[in-house]
């Protein structure tokens, strides 16, 4: 049973949370898919992100110890064709993953902690070299083209909690890349991820999970 300070906090959120996708869908009408217009996009889901009491990481907890995935990923909000698909990823542990690409745009932006992303590019021999480091946290933001490449290198230790919003939602994406070094060979993500549904009415029915295993 949901207080009533928590009631009219998931409303609160869910306002937010649909204004804020209503002009990320209007930037990427207008503007297209474009360095640029993803630099708006990431502005629009940093000022949400600044509504840090509508995302206590009491509301979005990282997995369980037993859980084999260090971290989740909740869906705050998707349309009905999958396009404009916002997660809020939660962990507290380490986690680091490969580099890959993502097939659609993807925009990530911090609410609680920090969470160090590596920047890549291809190299001429079908590998990668890293080009920089970004640590993504609050009033920061990291946004890629479709075949930007980036990974996750989280310390853990503390609650982090940050938003990852793509253009196409991740089960829909079959052909992320991702790098093997160990290998030097390029592989494709499994399509499902640790996705737990955190949409209004979802909530209150208990958290969804979807499929296991992937990063975001
Ligand atoms: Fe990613």
């Amino acid at each position: 049973m949901q207080t009533a300070k928590e009631s009219t906090r998931a409303d609160d959120r869910e306002g937010a949370i649909a204004d804020t996708v209503a002009r990320v869908r209007e930037i990427e009408s207008t503007q297209g898919v474009s360095p640029q217009s993803l630099e708006a996009i990431k502005g629009e889901l940093m000022k949400l992100a600044t509504r840090t009491e509508l995302f206590p990481v009491e509301d979005f907890p990282p997995p369980e110890q037993a859980a084999g995935h260090p971290s989740c990923l909740y869906l705050l909000s998707e349309d009905d064709d999958h396009r404009f698909a916002l997660y809020a990823n939660s962990t507290n542990r380490r986690y680091v993953n490969a580099p890959h690409n993502h097939t659609t745009w993807a925009v990530i932006v911090g609410v609680h902690g920090e969470e160090p992303n590596r920047l890549y590019k291809r190299t001429d021999d079908g590998g990668v070299e890293e080009t920089g480091m970004t640590v993504v946290k609050q009033g920061t933001g990291v946004a890629f083209m479709p075949d930007e490449l980036h990974s996750l290198d989280i310390p853990g230790g503390a609650p982090m909690l940050n938003f990852h919003m793509y253009g196409l939602a991740i089960p829909q994406l079959f052909k992320r890349e991702y790098y093997n070094a160990r290998e030097h060979s390029w592989h494709y993500y499994p399509p499902h991820t640790d996705i737990r549904d955190a949409r209004t009415g979802s909530l209150e029915a208990g958290s969804e999970k979807t499929g296991s295993g992937q990063s975001a």
